[in-house]
């Protein structure tokens, strides 16, 4: 089977068909995501917690991304790779914007990156697209503006908030993105903006409306020990699993029954008293 384009994306939502699409950061992670059939696979900047511990996306840089998004093409075959544009990194000009896209796309081997915000990056997002790059919008709560929210909040609840929400989203979508990642919005303005919009939406803590799902990989499998979000679902505890083997395994060298002869190397030892 061929990788998975803004074609068959775009489909998906013509043909009312949900759009589930994960998170991964590494190779044995897109492996799975892509066995497990995800048509669309995030190499988010959440990267900088969930893999890199910093208290934010705001230090990851294009360079971690292009690290990270590379090995996730290796491990995958089928799916749609988005990488993420990190902080201030399609903010500073659109040359800036334009090299650090392509590198996403010729060094990491992404299909289509993913900005934050509205009408403010329109026209960068214009420029993306003109260049044959598609682009994923992201609008609610962006976790890269963190500084300016004043923490990780719900977007949109307000009228005024509500009405600008959609708004920026009407003008991602006619800056030529071809799907808009929804964080932290409220079910119904949610399904709204997913009625309005051609493009398909896909929700993170957005209510069950949009026409896809989003999540973070150590989210879904209790992998990250730091902090577990209102809208996830764990469908496996990673963290007791691996505790589990870990206190099993150092038991096991502490009291000699780790490595047995099955699990060693055998040789003539004939010689090794002349050694
Ligand atoms: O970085 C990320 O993982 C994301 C998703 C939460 C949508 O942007």
């Amino acid at each position: 089977m061929r990788r998975l384009t803004v074609l068959d994306i775009q489909a998906m939502k013509l043909r009312g068909d949900r759009i589930p699409m994960i998170t991964a950061y590494d190779y044995p992670g897109a492996r799975l995501a892509d066995s497990a059939g995800f048509p669309i696979i995030l190499v988010g900047d959440s990267l900088g917690m969930v893999v890199l511990g910093f208290d934010s996306t705001i230090p990851v840089t294009v360079e971690h991304m292009v690290h990270h998004t590379a090995a996730v093409s290796r491990g995958s075959s089928i799916a749609q790779i988005v990488a993420d544009m990190p902080f201030m990194s399609y903010r500073v000009g659109s040359d800036e914007t334009l090299r650090n896209a392509g590198r996403l796309i010729q060094e990491g081997g992404a299909q289509a990156v993913k900005l934050e915000g509205g009408e403010s990056v329109a026209e960068e997002v214009k420029k993306i697209v003109e260049s044959g790059i598609p682009v994923m919008g992201h609008l609610g709560l962006t976790p890269q503006s963190l500084h300016r929210f004043g923490g990780y909040r719900v977007q949109g609840k307000a009228k005024a908030d509500a009405r600008k929400l959609l708004s920026d989203a009407l003008a991602i979508e006619e800056a030529g993105a071809y799907s808009l990642v929804l964080e932290l919005v409220p079910a119904p303005l949610a399904r709204l903006i997913t009625q309005r919009l051609s493009i398909p939406t896909i929700g993170i803590g957005a209510g069950l409306h949009c026409d896809g799902q989003v999540q973070v990989l150590h989210d879904i499998l209790a992998f990250y020990p730091d902090f577990v979000p209102k809208h996830t679902r764990q469908y496996a505890n990673l963290s007791k699993t691996i505790m589990g083997a870990f206190e099993r395994y150092v038991d096991d060298v502490k009291k000699g029954s780790f490595p047995t002869e099955n699990e060693s190397f055998q040789m003539d030892e004939s010689f090794l008293s002349d050694l």
